[in-house]
């Protein structure tokens, strides 16, 4: 039986900026994006049927979750190659959290069937498809660190971030991110962060000019909807962590370190406060690279 197993990151953001808003409804972006040690894992299984099991209770489990839809769309792109499958999926990245935890899953479909199928797809091809299905899918296809502009589906791979340590706290609630956009008002952005210092940083492989290039312009609208964030942000900041920012459009907030003990010790203090806070680290891409096994013909 055809079988595969993948191991699917979540991943931060460096930066996020908004440019403006486009015609289509949309936002224009620019965004440095990078994957973290933080992952769920997904069993891939040729079956009579396409069906998914997983352990959360927090994921639509029929087919509007992103897992399944990416499944629909390899079987309507290659019919004859890409069979019924059961789709095992082990949630721990948390969800609705801005760490693009159903984006990475349905990456992670598609990377997993292009691989058991032998479908020999590009990352390119790949990344063409899975920008049908959301904007921050494109870059889950590639990574681990990734210049995103247009919508958020145009990748330009970026160089390897030097490791950094992250603590990340996820208040007890999810955010829509149609909601945050929505409530974004361009005119009131008076501060853009500096892509291009994050961009030379990753160049330079200089942390600390990584760590102080970040920003991300959707905080605001996100503190207004949730106040709460904003509260966390300034919690974590006021525990001694310099470097505090929410990922995506929330409404996950990181600390961001360039030494591990540092971290560690924060993660610690920290804990007290924020139970469910966690110690993780960005990820290379050598351990990009071995997140799809093929089993083959086994039963
Ligand atoms: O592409 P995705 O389905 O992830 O986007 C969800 C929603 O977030 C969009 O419908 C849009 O309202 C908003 N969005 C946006 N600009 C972006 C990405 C998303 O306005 N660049």
């Amino acid at each position: 039986m055809l079988q595969a197993k993948i191991t699917a990151y979540a991943k931060i953001n460096l930066v996020l900026d908004v440019l403006r808003k486009r015609e289509d409804g949309y936002h224009e972006v620019a965004m440095v994006m990078q994957a973290i040690d933080l992952s769920d894992t997904i069993i891939l299984k040729e079956a009579e049927r396409n069906w998914i099991t997983t352990n959360s209770r927090h994921i639509p489990m029929n087919m509007n979750n992103l897992a399944m839809r990416a499944v629909t769309l390899m079987q309507r792109e290659f019919p004859d190659r890409v069979p019924k499958l059961e789709v095992a999926l082990e949630k721990h990245i948390p969800v609705a959290a801005g760490m693009a935890g159903g984006s990475t899953d349905c990456a992670g479909v598609m990377l997993g069937i292009n691989q058991m199928c032998d479908l020999q797809l590009t990352q390119k091809e790949l990344e063409i498809l899975a920008a049908q299905l959301g904007s921050d899918i494109p870059f889950c296809i590639g990574g681990p660190t990734a210049l995103a502009t247009g919508r958020g589906e145009l990748i330009e791979p970026l160089p390897e971030c030097p490791e950094l340590y992250l603590v990340l706290v996820k208040p007890p609630f999810g955010v829509s991110t149609p909601k945050v956009y929505g409530n974004l008002h361009m005119d009131e952005i008076t501060a853009h962060p500096d892509i291009q210092q994050c961009i030379d940083g990753l160049h330079a492989g200089d942390k600390q000019r990584i760590l102080n290039a970040m920003g991300n312009v959707l905080e605001q609208s996100t503190f207004e909807l949730h106040p709460k964030v904003k509260t966390i942000r300034d919690g974590m900041r006021a525990f001694g962590a310099k470097h505090v920012m929410m990922s995506g459009s929330g409404p996950t907030v990181f600390a961001a370190f360039a030494e591990y003990d540092k971290a560690e010790r924060y993660y610690k203090q920290l804990k007290r406060q924020y139970p469910g806070a966690i110690l993780t680290r960005t990820i290379n891409k050598k351990q990009l690279e071995e997140r799809v096994n093929k089993f083959g013909w086994e039963q």
